[in-house]
């Protein structure tokens, strides 16, 4: 699967290096236990990596969803206002019971910022009904259908599969034939036609079982919001700086990684899977008009020039209140940023908990972590600067897990799309809080515990062209299957 060859002698040399550089090396000599700390049943084992398993999302008290500690009353009151409109569900023109909301479509993904950002609690990512919190399927099933809306359900939307949007890498000409003209924009995957609220309207949904075909389609799935706030608050220069430290290692690693930057103002980028969005209310303004349909005063426009049959509202849909007063005064786009700044970062567990990893698997991990040097990329801590709109962003640790910068990750995770100067095959290190309570992970959600969960989303790393190859090969080579256990425990308490 993808993996990068190696002439195995020369890499077992490179490999002792690499790991003595490292001072907490002295753990190597850990004992090569067979009983797998968290003890469960073996699901067949054998192989290179014998038992080892992702326990799957950690049960017990969620870690997200709350607000940051320290906010001033008015602060909380536009949290909570904030959220109610995240929560919210749209309907076309705010004329259907229970979808108080309007401006959906013509072409949408889902009918609430929440349908995508829900697990394990509002602001985070795919929902799902089986695994803990149980938060329900995807929502985009029922969704295709809403309120007497056609869309045929494509077929890599699933009850329980990952909530997925789309981009087509190139245009398709004549003949059905994949130009080398990029795309790579999101194409909806429904429209309002037939709804009850969009009489008139007929608009077809684009063809992506030909698009399949041709192998001319990619997935995102939704990146969760937990601290959002305080990645939005990493001074540039912190970024840069964290850059060019560990120069020597992150070459003998083959790690380089850089900025994506805003092509208006020049500074990092840092949202989204290739780091393509500059700040939070950018990316909500944008969210509401691709994943929604909703205009708004950030992106004023209907995208995708839909019949002027499925316009059914004057634009932008979503605007200041200028009438009503407090945090209700705003627009949509601006309170979504507000509740997503506001949202403290995933907690992490420390202890054991019953069904779960011990702290001392877990504690053993954290070291493995920065063995194998995973941390070359997923740096595990950042400051922010000083904050001028709340103490709770101010000089304050994010224990995000990434260096905010993009890298390139080989053939197999390429998805041939460009943003910014992030290239084809270059994504944001993604962070790694709050991963102990998700569900799916890589950008198109390939990695989920039906398939190894984290233990593909690490191997997934390595293929040709990726500059996580010799730290995979650590990971592979290097560690017993206790210390890959260990690893995967740790992975699982934040
Ligand atoms: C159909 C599902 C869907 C809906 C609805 C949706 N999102 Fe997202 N969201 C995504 C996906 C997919 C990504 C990752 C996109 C990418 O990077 O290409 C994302 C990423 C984000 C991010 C970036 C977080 C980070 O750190 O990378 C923010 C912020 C965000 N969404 C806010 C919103 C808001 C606000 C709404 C409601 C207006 C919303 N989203 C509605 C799917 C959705
Ligand atoms: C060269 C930089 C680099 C190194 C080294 C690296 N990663 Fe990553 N990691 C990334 C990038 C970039 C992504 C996102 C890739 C994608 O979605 O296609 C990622 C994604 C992940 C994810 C999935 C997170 C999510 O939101 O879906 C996990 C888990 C992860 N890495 C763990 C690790 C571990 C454990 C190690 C060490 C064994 C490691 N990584 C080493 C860059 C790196």
């Amino acid at each position: 699967m993808n993996k990068k060859h190696y002439r195995r002698t020369a890499v077992a040399m490179t490999l002792t290096a690499l790991v003595s550089l490292n001072p907490m090396s002295v753990a190597w000599a850990q004992n090569d236990s067979t009983n797998l700390d968290p003890g469960r049943e073996s699901g067949g084992g054998g192989g290179r990596n014998g038992d080892v398993h992702d326990p799957g999302p950690r049960a017990g008290s969620l870690g997200a969803g709350q607000p940051l500690a320290g906010l001033t009353a008015d602060q909380l009151q536009y949290f909570q206002n904030g959220l109610a409109r995240f929560l919210q569900t749209d309907s076309v023109s705010g004329t259907v019971a229970g979808e108080p909301g309007s401006g959906l479509g013509p072409g949408y993904n889902a009918t609430s910022c929440q349908s995508c950002h829900a697990q394990p609690a509002p602001g985070g990512t795919s929902p799902n009904t089986n695994a803990y919190p149980n938060v329900g399927p995807n929502p985009q099933v029922a969704e295709a259908n809403a309120d007497g809306a056609l869309n045929a359900l494509p077929s890599f939307i699933t009850a329980e599969g990952p909530v997925r949007e789309v981009r087509f890498p190139f245009l398709v000409g004549a003949n059905n034939t994949v130009t080398t003209t990029p795309d790579g924009g999101v194409h909806d995957l429904f429209t309002i036609a037939g709804r009850v609220d969009a009489a008139g309207c007929t608009m077809a949904q684009a063809n992506f079982g030909l698009m399949q075909q041709l192998g001319n389609i990619i997935f995102r799935i939704p990146t969760p919001t937990f601290g959002a706030g305080l990645v939005e608050s990493i001074p540039d220069a912190t970024i840069i700086a964290n850059m060019n430290a560990n120069a020597a290692l992150k070459q003998q690693l083959g790690i380089s990684g850089h900025t994506n930057n805003s092509g208006n103002d020049g500074s990092v980028t840092r949202f989204g899977w290739k780091a393509q969005n500059k700040s939070l209310e950018i990316f909500a303004g944008e969210a509401y008009n691709v994943e929604m349909g909703v205009t708004n005063e950030l992106f004023p426009n209907e995208r995708a020039n839909p019949p002027a049959a499925c316009l059914l509202n004057p634009t932008p849909e979503d605007q200041t209140n200028f009438a009503l007063s407090g945090p209700n005064i705003p627009s949509d786009a601006v309170m979504f940023a507000m509740f997503m700044r506001l949202l403290a970062a995933p907690a992490p567990s420390t202890q054991g908990i019953p069904g779960n990893p011990s702290a001392a698997s877990i504690a053993a991990g954290k070291a493995v972590f920065s063995m194998v040097h995973c941390d070359m990329c997923h740096t595990p801590t950042l400051q922010t600067g000083q904050s001028a709109m709340t103490l709770a962003l101010s000089n304050q640790t994010a224990a995000l897990f990434s260096d905010l910068l993009v890298h390139h990750m080989g053939s197999g995770l390429a998805d041939h799309v460009s943003q910014g100067s992030a290239g084809p095959d270059e994504f944001r290190t993604a962070p790694l809080w709050g991963v102990g309570q998700r569900l799916f992970f890589l950008h198109d959600g390939r990695a989920n515990p039906a398939n190894g969960g984290l233990l593909q989303a690490i191997e997934a790393h390595a293929s040709q062209g990726s500059e996580a190859g010799t730290v995979i090969e650590l990971f592979n080579n290097q560690l017993s299957n206790q210390q890959k256990q260990d690893l995967l425990n740790f992975l699982r308490s934040l």
